[in-house]
Formats: structure tokens, C-alpha cells, sequence
């Protein structure tokens, strides 16, 4: 390893379980030698498995639902206090959509659910970096990092409304990042990961399809949560001191992709089978 979080500090949202995006990027700041605070929602601590990291990695958990600002004030406080001092980095590994948890269409969603998705899965991204940023909490040249989807960009019929709520995020990212930047020499990114198989990531109609599907389109392959976690790594380190505002891609090229010759290859050879437009509109309304 290369010491490149040598002495920074760092709080990290979203570890879940072993297969979280979040989970990789602790195991690999902590061996690239940051001191970092984990912390997630306290329903979800229960389901997972957050300590069996802390223990690993020599870090406190501080419980904080993303949505409340009074969790991620006393978050942001305990951080600083257990850490001793400001911040250096910031990992937002956080979505749910509860739209797609219940099965509701794209078409015809309960919008209180698609509110709750919205501040769970976006908005909070805005909350943490109120707090950061009421608290002066973050260090010059600090790095703040979110995680988000292309369905921002292009569309992915079971992404859901989570797509709004990635194209939500990255936006706040620009916004924010400005003020981050301008007043506090801090950086904001998005990385705009491939498709993952972690808890969240399966919760998606067709994961399966779809991960095989983007495996077939990039040159490189999907990247894997490893690997997102390594970039991560790149951009919390003083490697990358003037990257920000920016929606990072890291999906092995699919998003510069039109076709690749292995998914031609695939509808060539099904040629026949090849499903009509009006097909697939039936089998959608099922
Ligand atoms: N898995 C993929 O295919 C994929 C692809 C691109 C981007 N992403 C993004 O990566 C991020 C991490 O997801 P993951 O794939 O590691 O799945 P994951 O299920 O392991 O992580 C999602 C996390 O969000 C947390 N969370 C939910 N509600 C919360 C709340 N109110 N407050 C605090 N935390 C809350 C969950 O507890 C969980 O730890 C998400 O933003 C996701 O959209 C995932």
C-alpha cells in the first residue's frame, strides 16, 4: 500500500454488509493509513454487520439517519471530537428507494414514498454538507465523494425514480462543490459507479440482465467495488487536489459506449427470438 491517507481523517456513510461499495472503500482507507468514523442508519445497523468492520479497521460507528439534521450535527461533533479535529474526508454511500422496494412502476408511483427516496437517497447529500460546512468542520483541501448511477444521464426503465434522485445528487454536488471550493478549498465529486452487486444494487428489477448486460458493453468490464473503492481512495488523497464539480465515471467505458461487438454477437445469434417493441410493452405491463 502507499500511505496515501497518511494522517487524514475521514467519516464514511453507507457499510452495510461486506459486499457495500462503502465496506471496500474503509478497509482500503484504512490501509492507505486514514482514521475515519463509520456510521449509517440505525435500522440498518441491526440488519448488518458495521461492527465486525469497526473492530477490523480500529474505528468508532456513530449511528446518524442521513435525513435528520440533528443526527448529523451530533455526528459531525463526535466525529471531531473522537478524531481530534476537523475533517479531511467524506464518503456519501447512501440510496434507497422505496418506490422501487414496493414494486410501484415508474408510471405510477405513491409520492410519498418517491419524497422519502429523494431526501434518503439525494437531499441528505445536501444535509452532510450543510453540517460539514456550518461547522467549518473539513480541512483545506479536503475531499467529499458521493456515489451515483448513469441512469442520471441515459435511461434505465427499472432504475426508477432513483435516476431522478441520482440526477438530484449530482447536481447538488455541482452546487455545493462550489461553495465547498470557493470557501474552503474543499473538493465535491460524484462517481458515477457500474452496476455492483451489493444489497442495494440487487433491489433492481433485472439485476442480473443488467450487470451481464454492462459487462458485455464496456471494453474494461464492469468495475467492481474493490475498484470503486481504490478511485474513491485517489480522489480523498492529495493526488487529485483541483478534481472537483465533477460526475466521475467508473464503469470500465460503458458510458462512452454505442455497442460493443460481444452484445451484437448476442442479438445476432437470437436474431429470431428478438423480442418486438410491442412484446416488451406487454411484458412490462405484467
Ligand atoms: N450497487 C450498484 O449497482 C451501484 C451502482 C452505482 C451507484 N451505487 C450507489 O452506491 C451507493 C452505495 O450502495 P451499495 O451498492 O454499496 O449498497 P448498500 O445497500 O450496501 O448501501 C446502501 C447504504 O445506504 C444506507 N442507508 C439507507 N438509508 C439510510 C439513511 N436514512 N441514513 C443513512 N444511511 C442510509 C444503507 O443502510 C446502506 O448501508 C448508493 O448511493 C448506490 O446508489 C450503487
Amino acid at each position: 500500500m502507499y500511505n496515501l491517507l497518511k494522517g487524514k481523517k475521514g467519516i464514511i456513510f453507507g457499510a452495510l454488509d461486506s459486499k457495500s461499495i462503502a465496506w471496500k472503500v474503509a478497509e482500503r482507507s484504512h490501509e492507505e493509513g486514514a482514521k475515519f468514523v463509520l456510521t449509517n442508519a440505525p435500522v440498518a445497523m441491526r440488519l448488518g454487520t458495521i461492527n465486525e468492520l469497526a473492530e477490523k479497521t480500529g474505528s468508532e460507528i456513530i449511528p446518524a439517519d442521513a435525513t435528520s439534521m440533528l443526527d448529523l450535527e451530533n455526528l459531525v461533533d463526535k466525529a471531531m471530537e473522537i478524531l481530534g479535529g476537523k475533517i479531511d474526508f467524506v464518503l456519501h454511500s447512501i440510496g434507497m428507494s422505496v418506490n422501487v422496494r414496493r414494486g410501484n412502476h415508474y408510471t405510477h408511483q405513491d409520492y410519498n414514498f418517491t419524497k422519502t427516496g429523494w431526501d434518503v437517497s439525494a437531499v441528505s447529500f445536501h444535509k452532510v454538507m450543510s453540517v460539514l460546512y456550518q461547522r467549518n468542520a473539513m480541512n483545506e483541501w479536503g475531499s467529499i465523494v458521493a456515489l451515483t448511477y448513469m441512469a442520471a444521464q441515459r435511461v434505465f426503465p427499472d432504475y426508477n425514480d432513483m435516476a431522478d434522485n441520482k440526477a438530484y445528487l449530482e447536481s447538488i454536488a455541482r452546487s455545493f462543490g462550489y461553495f465547498f471550493g470557493r470557501d474552503h478549498k474543499v473538493r465535491v465529486n460524484t462517481i458515477s459507479q457500474s452496476p455492483t452487486p451489493t444489497t442495494a444494487g440487487s433491489g433492481v428489477k433485472g439485476f442480473d440482465g443488467f450487470i451481464a448486460y454492462a459487462e458485455n458493453m464496456s471494453p474494461l468490464g464492469n468495475a467492481t467495488a474493490l475498484e470503486c473503492a481504490d478511485y474513491t481512495i485517489s480522489l480523498f488523497s492529495d493526488l487529485t487536489k483541483k478534481v472537483t464539480l465533477q460526475n466521475l465515471f467508473h464503469d470500465g467505458g460503458f458510458s462512452n459506449m454505442g455497442v460493443s461487438n460481444a452484445i451484437m454477437d448476442e442479438i445476432m445469434k437470437n436474431e429470431t427470438s428478438n423480442e418486438t417493441v410491442e412484446e416488451s410493452k406487454k411484458k412490462d405491463k405484467k
